[in-house]
């Protein structure tokens, strides 16, 4: 099955995602329907419809179908004015070694490998916008745009997506607070990112906070010993650490993301059998996370690295995909 979608390019994954979001939507609560829509979930959840696509992420979204992905993440570089890197380690115990560890023990350290991406842009707005105007494009009736940002470019962002989704469709600003690395002393060390959350449609928007992980409440006292059992659910300003420099879940690419977050986001606005869509993927957090909820993906990047990174991530996790250039053409 998957050497015959690969060749015959058919039966590309929007149509029929196209197709189940209809059944979803439509509510027939026809015994037919309902059938047609176990088989061609089934269908989906079969075929290796994964995609990793390498390239410019404006001119392959060019290619992907018209209300197909109900769920998009970005994480676009935050024009900090750098190039963003990140080097690998290996260390090795050695009486020579310039670096201490554990029992005070000596270690040498050699680099195996280095990553990076550049992060300065002339105009980054400029550079957002016609990909803002595509990720609309894309979303089903009921999809939602996550766009990851910082106090760079969030409020010049906030401007342009409210006027390409409207601003009755903005949905929520989520920071994201965190609490690591060095810290200014001259002004309030900047400690979160921002994500601005718009929805297709405010009317018809899918958003399931049952599904959302839930938090311990800040004074579990005050409420009754069942509710602080169960948690709260999260508010729009998410604690959670970065990936640790040391974590398993560390893969060596610049700015990677932690599960954690994407998992909240994914759970909370898709659906199993949904296709969740990541133009700018990096290290495929977005791909990994929505593999592992039964969602189908679309990875984009443009740095040979993160395509690499990406492979080796999948591929130990044993998540099925398929590697493209170009996504399929599909005429509209
Ligand atoms: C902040 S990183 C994404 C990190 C990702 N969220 C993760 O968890 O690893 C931004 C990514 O966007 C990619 N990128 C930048 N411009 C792009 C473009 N025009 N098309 C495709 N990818 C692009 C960079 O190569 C980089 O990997």
């Amino acid at each position: 099955m998957h050497t015959f979608f690969a060749h015959t390019q058919l039966v590309p994954v929007p149509i029929l995602a196209r197709f189940w979001h209809k059944c979803r939507t439509l509510q027939f609560g026809v015994f037919v329907t309902n059938l047609t829509c176990i088989l061609l979930s089934t269908i989906i959840n079969i075929v290796d419809t994964n995609q990793l696509l390498f390239g410019d992420n404006l001119e392959l979204l060019a290619g992907i179908e018209s209300k197909s992905v109900t769920l998009i993440y970005i994480d676009p570089p935050f024009n900090t004015g750098k190039v963003q890197s990140r080097a690998i380690n290996k260390m090795k115990k050695s009486k020579n070694g310039t670096h201490k560890g554990y029992l005070d023990e000596m270690y040498e350290k050699t680099e195996i490998a280095k990553y990076s991406y550049p992060d300065s842009f002339d105009d980054f707005i400029d550079f957002l916008i016609p990909r803002l105007k595509e990720a609309k494009r894309l979303l089903t009736d009921d999809g939602t745009l996550y766009l990851h940002l910082d106090y760079r470019e969030v409020h010049y962002a906030k401007v342009v997506a409210d006027a390409i989704f409207g601003r009755e469709n903005f949905l929520n600003e989520i920071i994201w607070a965190y609490d690591y690395g060095a810290k200014s002393k001259q002004k309030w060390p900047a400690k979160h990112d921002n994500i601005l959350v718009y929805v297709k449609d405010i009317n018809k928007y899918y958003f399931n906070s049952s599904k959302v992980d839930r938090e311990p409440y800040m004074a579990p006292s005050l409420v009754t010993a069942e509710k602080a059992k169960r948690g709260k659910l999260p508010t729009d300003v998410w604690w959670h650490t970065i990936v640790s420099p040391t974590g398993k879940e560390k893969t060596g690419y610049p700015t990677q993301k932690p599960v954690a977050i994407l998992r909240r986001i994914i759970n909370a606005s898709s659906e199993k059998g949904d296709l969740v869509l990541d133009f700018f993927a990096g290290s495929g957090t977005t791909g990994i996370v929505a593999a592992e909820l039964g969602r189908s993906f679309i990875c984009i990047d443009k740095n040979p690295e993160a395509i690499a990174i990406m492979k080796q991530r999948f591929d130990e996790a044993g998540v099925e995909y398929e590697i493209k250039e170009k996504y399929f053409a599909i005429p509209r």
